[in-house]
């Protein structure tokens, strides 16, 4: 809907988009999504090609700095990644706060919250007119890899905390990931490598809820660290990132395959949300689900892994899905949540920890836009609303 002048407070053509369903608010060099064929590249380069021939590390050097790195910046990635990787007892001291049974995204919050009141770049935030790193690439780069140092060593420290584990130190050496496994005291190379593959799939998605949150925050000059406590509150959500533990427990409770038709009947009068299924963009298949099922593949083979019980509930849950009128005529299709929670818990990670796997992977998708963002004019994000005097928009619900 087109808004008049009178309801415009700049000139040019005003839309009324509710949820931004056609609204383009970045232009962006990072990812492209072709949601009619189910299509991803990063910078340029299929996201199936990445998945076979690099790791989580180069990738993330792909997303934030533009190319594919040379062994010495890769190095160079590591190390810098690996020395922020620090726990400072406030942090710690916040989650310890928490009784152990609290919910895992108020812990990483609390957990975020200190580390921010600690970050360097946080404090001269507030003590500055012009942040630190407007016009200063070096400023940003270190703040970006500072953001992704706090994130995962707070998620280890929630996970640790959650279970009464000793959280181990990490070490100079290794990977990023190996190190993170460390730090949740889960080391183990075939848990490495599989992650090294998944958290790829992960790594950006554009324009989605949670990176669209940090840069909302961030489009006010506030620091990366202070910006990624919206984006992990977005990222929890169940009709985005909460969906992948959402899933996986609706297949746990209706239990068994034979109640997968009764599921499917529920969601068809409107009754339950089909979880895992459907997506804003893609109006096929989401193309992470293929290589996320031949990860669980390669898990059901591996006599050292638990087993997958529930995923021959999600199976038939697309299999019925995928020839019903109600998803066909919807374009609704399985997305990367659908057998993404299997994955984990095939892995060994109990539920309650998923969700926060899932946002780490994700954290260099906005840091990549975020880098992108500084290097333009800074332009506060602000949408507006059409105002419809004495109307009852919204009421009754429903
Ligand atoms: N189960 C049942 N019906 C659905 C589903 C679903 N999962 N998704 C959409 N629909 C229906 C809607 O009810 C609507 O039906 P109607 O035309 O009869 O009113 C129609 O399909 C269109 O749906 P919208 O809600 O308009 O689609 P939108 O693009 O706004 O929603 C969303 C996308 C939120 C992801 C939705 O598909 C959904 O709720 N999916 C389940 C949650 C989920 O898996 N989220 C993860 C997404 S991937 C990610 O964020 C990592």
């Amino acid at each position: 809907e087109t808004l008049n002048h009178s309801q415009q407070s700049a000139p040019g053509l005003k839309v009324f988009d509710r949820g931004f369903t056609n609204t383009a608010c970045v232009e962006s060099a990072i990812t492209f999504i072709d949601g009619e064929e189910g299509k991803i590249k990063f910078r340029g380069y299929d996201i199936e090609y990445l998945y076979d021939n690099h790791d989580y590390e180069e990738v993330i050097h792909l997303l934030i700095w533009g190319h594919l790195p040379s062994n010495e910046e890769k190095q160079s990635l590591r190390e810098r990644l690996l020395a922020e990787l620090k726990t400072p007892q406030s942090v710690v001291d916040a989650i310890r706060a928490f009784p152990p049974q609290s919910s895992t995204g108020s812990m990483i919050l609390a957990g975020l919250a200190a580390f921010a009141a600690l970050d360097e770049g946080t404090k001269k935030l507030h003590s500055q007119a012009e942040p630190y790193y407007i016009g200063n690439m070096k400023n940003t780069d270190a703040a970006i890899i500072r953001t992704l140092a706090a994130i995962a060593t707070t998620i280890a420290l929630v996970y640790c905390h959650k279970r009464g584990k000793t959280f181990t130190e990490p070490s100079l050496e290794g990977s990023f990931i190996s190190n993170v496994l460390k730090m949740m005291g889960r080391e183990d190379k075939g848990i490495e490598k599989c992650l090294e593959r998944l958290w790829i799939l992960y790594a950006d998605h554009e324009m989605t809820n949670s990176t669209a949150a940090f840069l909302h925050a961030s489009s006010t000059l506030t620091d990366p660290l202070s910006s990624s406590i919206s984006a992990i509150v977005s990222a929890y959500g169940p009709l985005h990132g909460g969906a992948i533990d959402l899933a996986y427990q609706e297949f746990k409770a209706i239990a068994s395959v034979k109640h997968v038709p009764y599921l499917i009947k529920e969601v068809k009068a409107k009754r339950q949300r089909l979880f895992g299924f459907g997506h804003r963009i893609y109006k096929t298949v989401d193309p992470r689900t293929k290589f996320i099922r031949e990860m669980i593949d390669e898990q059901v083979r591996n006599p050292l892994r638990s087993r997958v019980p529930l995923l021959e509930i999600a199976l038939e849950i697309e299999r019925i899905a995928s020839t019903d009128d109600y998803f066909i005529s919807r374009r609704l299709a399985a997305n990367a949540d659908l057998y993404g929670a299997l994955l984990y818990t095939a892995l060994g990670f109990e539920s309650d920890i998923i969700v926060a796997m899932a946002s780490l992977s994700r954290v260099p998708g906005p840091m990549a836009h975020w880098r992108e963002s500084m290097q333009q004019k800074p332009m506060l994000w602000r949408p507006q609303q059409l105002y419809r005097e004495g109307s009852k928009i919204g009421f009754p619900r429903g």
